[in-house]
């Protein structure tokens, strides 16, 4: 199976411009505990470069685009956020690197959890044993 999910954001735009609402259990397949965002990203700069041991997290670009990498310890994928109306979701124990931000870029994340950085594998040689333990 893939690692990379879309959950899709209809647009309710009308003449004005355009519209996306975020609800849990609905586009957003979790309670939302948290909410933050990625923006002003230095050209060249990558960020991420973890996995987390149960936080589940959607992420989208609300303006501009960056290289999002997911591996589960199996497999590794690659996507491109350039989406306001595309989330992606990254479940628990998937390693992540987000790279190529635009200067415009706007990373959005939705999360299930509020920030505990006891969640957080930030060693991949770390993530792939915690993997290969279960
Ligand atoms: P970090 O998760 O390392 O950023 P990224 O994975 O995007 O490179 O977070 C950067 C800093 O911000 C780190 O000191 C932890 C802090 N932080 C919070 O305090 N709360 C949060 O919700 C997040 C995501 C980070």
């Amino acid at each position: 199976m893939s690692l990379v999910q879309w959950t899709s954001f209809p647009p309710l735009g009308d003449e004005r411009g355009s519209l996306v609402a975020l609800e849990s259990g609905k586009t957003i397949p979790f309670p939302i505990e948290r909410v933050y965002y990625l923006f002003g990203t230095v050209s060249g700069q990558s960020r991420g470069f973890h996995a987390h041991r149960i936080l589940q997290q959607v992420a989208v670009c609300v303006t501009g685009r960056c290289r999002m990498v997911l591996d589960n310890g199996e497999q590794r994928e690659e996507v491109w956020l350039d989406s306001p109306t595309k989330g992606l979701l990254i479940g628990n124990m998937v390693w992540r690197e987000m790279h190529d931000f635009t200067s415009d870029c706007v990373l959005l994340v939705l999360a299930s959890q509020h920030y505990d950085e006891a969640d957080y594998i930030r060693n991949y040689e770390d993530f792939l044993r915690n993997v290969k333990n279960g």
